[in-house]
Formats: structure tokens, sequence, C-alpha cells
């Protein structure tokens, strides 16, 4: 054999290792799979029979003297060594690191779980791909309901029916088809509507759906716990009002509204002067709702509710544009958790 192993012992014993870069090139050449000591070793067939044992010996030694080097290289740059040659600064001041802020969205998400928590509510949620049974029919929706047609849902398949859920009320028939009363749920989520995007709609915005089904369940029950979210969420001195209103799931249905938290009653145009402002709507769960979810009537009453999330945050912050929400503005996401 040429001289070359003694070569590759000085090139070992003279390497410098100063960055990174240098270091994976030192792997590569001696340590790596297909490094040179490797191709040392695969050249034992040439040599003389009488060799061979020295040979092996100073291949073996190469390989370990190879193995030390790349320890002490490793050693030498997590001690600083890099840094010379990466030209750290060590006395410059620290990078600004930015805190991210609560989307006023989730926040109001949050302080509602928390208030309904408290009186006994969980959370449950469903597919934001609901099918019709789910979003319409369970719910009582009639066959030829305004709700049902192409400028109000966004359909996926028609025949059979699959389309974004409109609303958050198709989780009160997955929670009821698959839970036995005594249930108390709140379902948040997004939700699906063919609207054009203004300043008070959008075509996807996000609900809260509550539902209490229970014996003896009555609108007195329905009344009060609305009452005690307005007060919790808000101020203790808001008013909450019930408007007679429809909905095919229940009977009798309301509007609910509360004091304008914006002018207080003075009038302004968010109450559009008359001191209220609607956040949802309500009643009493329809008898054939219940029975399409195999609870039976007879026994069971309860009332369910469903409000925007981002009406409620409106009212809470004094929003006036929806589509502040969505645009990712930083000034604007900044204000809700200034740290
Ligand atoms: N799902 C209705 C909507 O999107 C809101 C609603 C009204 C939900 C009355 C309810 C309810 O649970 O009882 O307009």
């Amino acid at each position: 054999m040429p001289n070359l192993p003694e070569e590759i012992r000085q090139e070992l014993e003279n390497s410098e290792v100063s960055n990174a870069e240098a270091l994976e090139q030192f792997r590569m050449r001696y340590i790596g799979r297909k490094n040179i000591i490797g191709e040392l070793f695969s050249q034992m067939r040439n040599v003389p029979a009488e060799e061979k044992k020295a040979y092996g010996q100073m291949v073996n030694d190469l390989k370990n003297l190879a193995q030390a080097k790349f320890q002490e290289h490793i050693d030498g740059l997590s001690a600083g060594g890099a840094e010379a040659d990466d030209h750290v600064d060590l006395t410059l001041p620290p990078l600004d690191s930015e805190f991210g802020s609560i989307h006023p969205l989730t926040a109001t998400r949050q302080r509602f779980i928390e208030i309904f928590e408290r009186i006994g509510f969980n959370v449950s949620a469903g597919p934001e791909i609901e099918d019709d049974w789910h979003n319409f029919t369970a719910l009582n929706f009639p066959e030829n309901h305004p709700a049902r047609e192409m400028q109000d849902t966004f359909f996926i398949e028609k025949n059979p029916d699959i389309a974004l859920r409109t609303h958050t009320s198709s989780v009160q028939i997955r929670v009821m088809e698959n839970e036995k009363p005594p249930i108390r749920t709140l379902s948040p989520g997004r939700v699906f509507r063919n609207e054009a995007i203004s300043a008070r709609a959008h075509c996807v915005f996000h609900q809260m759906e509550g539902l209490y089904i229970d014996k003896g369940v009555s609108f007195a029950d329905l009344k009060q716990t609305l009452y005690h979210f307005a007060k919790e969420m808000y101020t203790k001195d808001t008013q909450v009002r019930f408007r007679p209103s429809y909905f095919p799931f229940t009977e009798p249905s309301a509007e609910i509204d509360i004091s304008c938290q914006i002018c207080h009653g003075d009038g302004c145009n968010i109450c559009k002067y008359t001191g209220w402002v609607e956040i949802g709507g309500s009643g009493m769960v329809d008898p054939n709702v219940l029975a399409n979810c195999g609870i039976d009537p007879e026994v069971y009453s309860g009332f369910a509710f469903g409000m925007g999330i981002e009406r409620i945050t409106m009212l809470r912050y004094g929003i006036k544009d929806l589509r502040l929400f969505t645009e990712n503005d930083i000034r604007f996401l900044k204000q809700f958790n200034p740290l």
C-alpha cells in the first residue's frame, strides 16, 4: 500500500473545524457512510497475508482517531468556537419577541362557555358539513321551507342533500340522538350562508347554540337563564326583552333583545334608535323535534337558543364592522389583549 493511511492520519491530526458546515464536511469524509477510512478497509483483500494484521490494526487506529477528532470538533463548536466564525455579537440587545393575543371572537366564546359551565352546561360539537336530516328535517323544517333554497345554503351535493351547516341547531339533533336527558349543552361553531359580505353580514360566521332538556323545563327557565347570561356577559343592569317569533324547531319561539350596550337607551345607529339590539333566537323545543330524536315529548320538555358570536362580540367591545374579525389587521387584534 502507498502511504495513504499515513496521509489520512496527518490530515486528521491537523484538521480544524470552525463552523457547522466544516463539521459536516469532516463527518462525510471520515465518518459517513462512504468515508475514506472505509475504503482502506475494503482494500484489505489486496494486502499480502502476512501484512494483513498490521494493516488492519493501522486502519482501525485511524478509525478511532477519526471518531475522537470528530467528538473533539463537536465539543469545540458547542463551547463557543463557532461564534467567532458566525459573527454573533453578544453585546446586542435581545430580539424583541411579540406575544400573540386572543382573538375577540375566541374571547367571547370562552366567556360564554364559562358562564354556562357554572350552571351545569357542557360543550358539544358537530360537523360543519351536514346532511339534510340534521340541518333541516329533524328540526321540523317543512319540505318547501325557504331556508332550504339555494340562495341561503351552500350545497355540496343535492339528493342526498349535503350542505355546509346553516346554523348550529344541527348539533342539538346530534346530541339528542346520542344522549339521554337531562341534557344541558352549548354548541359553538362556524356556520355558512350564501350572503354578500358587508359590515353586518358574512357568508361564514359563528353561532352558539344552547339546549336544555329535562322533566318540567319551562319558558320561565329559558327567560331566567338568558337574563343570567346577559348580566354576566355584559353588565348587571343589562335589560332583556323577548319578542314573539317563529322558528320551525321551537314552539313558542322568541327573539332575544338586550338593551343597547353602546348608547344605553339614548339611541344610536347600532340599535337604530330603539334602545334594543337583537342577539339571537330561542324557544321551547318543538315536541316533533324531541320525537325525531327519540325523546318522549310527553315526559320531557326543554328550551333552546342560538346566538351569533360576532354580534355578541360587537356589542361587547363596540365594534361596528364585522369584516374586522377576518381581516387579520394587527392594529385591530392587538387592542383586545394589550401585553
Ligand atoms: N338556528 C337559528 C338561526 O340560525 C337560531 C335559533 C333560534 C336557534 C331559536 C335555536 C332556537 O336553538 O331555539 O337563525
